[in-house]
């Protein structure tokens, strides 16, 4: 069998359920309802990078730049030095305003393209991965687009060998990834899932897809802990369908916060 090179995602049970890790070259999508970790993992996956002594890049669209670095630095992940060390890239595409070098102009795939390869040549090598945290804000506005989007996205960015981890947000309201763009062209696909038990927030963590991997089907909670980051507590053995409110209860909801509306 051809021994396949994998790239550690920075969390050691994770590395386990995927028999080692994201093989190299791949182009994987973390998608899931807001605040289940997809961030927090994105981050785990570069300081992975970081400490190989590979250089990254990390495109960011809804958070601030300095918002990441002070969200990594709550688990011991010191982007600042990296950035300060030419090895680490986050370009910002949410404060355009302050015209600031590794910021996109628009929010378009040209764009994005253009300065991801512009990163990767100011790095130098080895550059071999790239968050794009999230990719569905390039198709925000045409949510049509998202495949064509997605696929051009792929195929300009496998020639220039990179290892990719793509976020794409679920509609809370449908449960739908917005577009169902990246999912259809990833290699991987991570999917983070919540629901509330016995008062508490839960999140969920399944591998729903990686090409040439015999990887864990099961379904994992995880919790995010302070100075730690994601941590995957264990398999779960009942259905995450048992979890969720019931119908009922979101349709009230629903109709409650909408009749509340001004
Ligand atoms: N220092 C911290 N300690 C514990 N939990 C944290 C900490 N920082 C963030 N979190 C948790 O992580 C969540 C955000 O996760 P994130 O990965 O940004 O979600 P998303 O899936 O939307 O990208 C927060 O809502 C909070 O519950
Ligand atoms: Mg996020």
């Amino acid at each position: 069998m051809v021994e396949i090179k994998r790239l550690s995602t920075g969390i050691r049970e994770l590395d386990k359920i995927l028999c080692g890790g994201i093989p190299e070259g791949f182009f994987v999508t973390l998608t899931g309802e807001p605040g289940t970790g997809k961030t927090i993992a994105c981050l785990h996956f570069i300081w992975a990078g970081l400490t190989n002594l590979e250089k990254c890049i990390y495109v960011t669209t809804e958070e601030s730049r300095e918002s990441i670095i002070r969200q990594a630095a709550q688990f011991g992940m010191n982007f600042r030095k990296a950035l300060d060390n030419n090895r680490l890239i986050i370009i910002d595409a949410l404060m355009k305003e302050r015209n600031d070098y590794w910021s996109l102009r628009e929010v378009t795939l040209e764009e994005l393209l253009r300065k991801v390869i512009e990163a990767k040549k100011e790095l130098g090598s080895p550059c071999k991965r790239l968050v794009i945290d999230s990719l569905s804000a390039f198709w925000l506005k045409a949510p049509s687009l998202a495949r064509q989007i997605s696929y051009d996205l792929k195929r300009i960015l496998n020639k220039w060998r990179f290892t990719i981890y793509a976020t794409s947000q679920y509609a809370i309201t449908t449960g739908s990834a917005f577009g169902w763009g990246a999912e259809h062209i990833a290699d991987g696909i991570i999917r983070f899932k919540r629901s509330i038990r016995r008062g508490r927030l839960r999140r969920y963590i399944l591998v729903e897809k990686m090409r040439q991997t015999p990887h864990d089907l099961r379904v994992y909670e995880i919790d995010i802990v302070d100075k730690i980051g994601l941590v995957v507590l264990g398999p779960i053995e009942e259905r995450i369908e048992d979890h969720v409110l019931p119908k009922r209860v979101m349709e009230k909801i629903r109709r409650v916060t909408e009749e509340s509306r001004p």
